[in-house]
């Protein structure tokens, strides 16, 4: 088993590796709820990693725009908690694993407030604090936002846009739920067509790694270098996506990969090792909670070989109470005297 610091031919190889066994598996299904999604070549897999210096390393179908969906929770999430700071938000949307799905009609019965922010009612109520005159201004600041974390100028999949508005009647139902009880304020069409069009924004398993490695490089994208996200943001979106992005898997996924995850029903998947890299995989078949066969299998195995698990013993210790200790001129305590 390597370090995170393992060498580039090293994480390199193992992408390879990782490309070479899973590519065949072939269970799962294509998301088909969004019409249009059932187009998406079930074939296609890309894995990419990006570190937070910059270096990229990737195999298969890096290349493939795919939409985003899902993975845009923890990028609006974001900019809610940089525009109205923690309280307020956290007064709208709570920071509890809901061991549901995804699309559950369901809010905390003790608060009224969504789960948390990467589950689709926690997700609408993020998209209705993203502040404008109006829904077009509103919505290129989402697509600013996502594009500069990602460090090209994205576009939105008009086709998948219109085929989530036809059919997102489910979305609907869990908005008026939550303009019920007080968790969205204003229109809940305008709301509704900010959470569709953030969920059709195109990308490719490259851009998921660059915007994971944004988010590991505390807000700075490490290839242009524009800081794109507070700092003070970060350990809040890592924490959420650590403990709810993989939805009723997540459990499963903090023991057996342990690192921040978001999933899209697209097929990508997000993966963030804090200051160290940013991780995405594409590949369109999903299990049955809705996360991406192969790309589970790819992210499971680059944590196993590179150690990226937040608990592993490879992780070299914390320096943070040498840090404090060597700032305050040491002074350790001998217990008890
Ligand atoms: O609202 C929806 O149902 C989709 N636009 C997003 C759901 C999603 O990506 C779930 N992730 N696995």
């Amino acid at each position: 088993m390597s370090s995170p610091n393992a060498s580039p031919t090293i994480v390199g190889n193992l992408l390879h590796e990782a490309y070479k066994q899973f590519h065949e598996v072939d269970d799962g299904t294509v998301a088909t709820y969004i019409p249009e999604l059932g187009k998406a070549d079930p074939g296609h897999f890309g894995i990419c990693v990006m570190s937070v210096d910059g270096d990229c390393y990737e195999s298969g179908d890096c290349d493939v725009e795919f939409t985003i969906q899902s993975i845009s929770k923890p990028f609006v999430y974001a900019m809610a908690l940089t525009d109205h700071g923690r309280d307020m938000v956290y007064s709208r949307i709570g920071v509890e694993p809901s061991g549901d799905a995804f699309n559950s009609i369901v809010l905390d019965q003790k608060t009224n407030r969504p789960f948390n922010a990467m589950v689709n009612a926690g997700a609408i109520a993020a998209s209705s604090l993203i502040q404008g005159v109006n829904v077009e201004e509103r919505a290129e600041a989402q697509m600013a936002v996502f594009s500069a974390a990602a460090g090209r100028r994205l576009r939105l999949d008009q086709s998948v846009y219109r085929s989530e508005t036809e059919t997102g009647n489910r979305n609907r139902a869990i908005a008026w739920l939550m303009m019920n009880f007080g968790m969205i304020e204003g229109n809940v069409d305008e709301i509704l067509s900010l959470y569709f069009q953030q969920c059709s924004i195109l990308v490719t398993a490259r851009d998921l790694a660059v915007m994971g490695a944004t988010l590991a490089n505390m807000g700075t994208n490490p290839l242009t270098g524009e800081n794109v996200f507070e700092i003070g943001c970060i350990q809040d979106v890592l924490s959420v996506m650590f403990t709810c992005g993989m939805y009723d898997y997540s459990g499963e996924w903090a023991f057996r990969v342990g690192i921040p995850a978001k999933s899209g029903v697209a097929g990508g998947i997000l993966g963030v090792v804090n200051r160290q890299l940013g991780i995405g995989a594409y590949s369109p078949k999903l299990d049955s909670r809705g996360n991406s066969v192969r790309g589970v299998k790819a992210l499971t195995y680059l944590s196993e070989e590179l150690g990226l698990h937040a608990f592993n013993f490879m992780n070299h210790g914390s320096h943070f109470l040498k840090n404090v200790l060597d700032r305050d001129g040491g002074g350790a305590v001998t217990p008890g005297v």
